[in-house]
């Protein structure tokens, strides 16, 4: 039986948003695999502290100040990059309200960053995926673009538009050697979940099919396998990583 197993050595992958949580452990499993990563964040304390962490790959490693709803600086930092063939686009914040409290601008940062950011990353990197195949576009969405979530009007929207333009990508780009692709994360373990009280997270738990939160390696696996060449077959659909959530 063939074994599988991820080789990326000679692959150039952007994750953005990679300086904490998700995305980082999605750079950290990307470097293990020998891959060139740049990680693109707007925290300079958080991105100091990835590459203090990340520091036995400093040599496949890049990072730089880069926030997804500024045009101009990621297209100065789209630049600096000679090439890319895997693009993460992770970087996500939450402003949650109930639609009655929630302001216009609530709305529009959450839009800016998580709808508009991907549209501005992908764009700007377009023209650096220079192979003829084997590119790769994994844009984060949620389970809750899914199924709607109270007090997530903003999240909801950004969220579900992201799946509509990972599905648009998919067929526009395909033919050009593209496959692009959405995950949408259930709840996942981060510094956010674990500083709640254990009753909240036993009770999110119970609500898990697998009676588990998801591990960011639950999602960092899932990246890496949409990124390999195994999966060339695999474009324009969204893959929950749930543990059954969404059933
Ligand atoms: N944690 C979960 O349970 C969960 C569930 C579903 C989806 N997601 C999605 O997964 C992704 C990662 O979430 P996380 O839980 O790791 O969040 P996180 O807050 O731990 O990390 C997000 C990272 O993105 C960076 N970031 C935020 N806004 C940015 C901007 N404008 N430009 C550049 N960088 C920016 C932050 O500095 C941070 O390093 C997000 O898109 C989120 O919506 C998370």
């Amino acid at each position: 039986m063939t074994k599988l197993q991820f080789q990326f050595e000679n692959k150039n992958v952007v994750v953005t948003g990679g300086a904490s949580g998700i995305g980082f452990d999605i750079a950290r499993h990307f470097l293990q695999s020998g891959a060139q990563v740049t990680i693109w964040d707007y925290s300079q304390e958080a991105l100091d502290q990835a590459q203090a962490e990340l520091g036995q790959w400093k040599s496949q490693l890049k990072v730089a100040v880069v926030n997804v709803t500024n045009r101009d600086q990621v297209a100065q930092a789209a630049a600096a990059l000679p090439k890319v063939d895997i693009l993460i686009n992770n970087a996500g914040i939450t402003k949650d309200k109930s639609f009655a409290k929630m302001t216009g601008e609530d709305f529009d940062a959450v839009i800016q960053v998580n709808l508009t950011g991907l549209f501005n990353v992908t764009k700007a990197l377009l023209e650096k995926f220079t192979e003829t195949s084997g590119k790769r576009i994994i844009n984060i969405s949620s389970v809750v673009a899914l199924y709607g979530n109270f007090g997530q009007t903003n999240y909801v929207a950004a969220k579900a538009g992201v799946i509509g333009m990972t599905k648009t990508w998919a067929r526009e780009l395909g033919k050009k050697g593209f496959c692009v692709n959405a995950i949408a994360p259930g709840f996942i373990k981060t510094a956010m979940t674990n500083a709640m009280p254990p009753e909240v997270l036993q009770g999110m738990a119970a609500k898990v099919p697998v009676a588990r939160l998801g591990e960011t390696a639950d999602i960092a696996n899932a990246v890496l396998f949409l990124s390999s060449d195994q999966a060339a077959y695999i474009n324009g659909t969204v893959i929950s990583v749930d543990g059954g959530l969404v059933l």
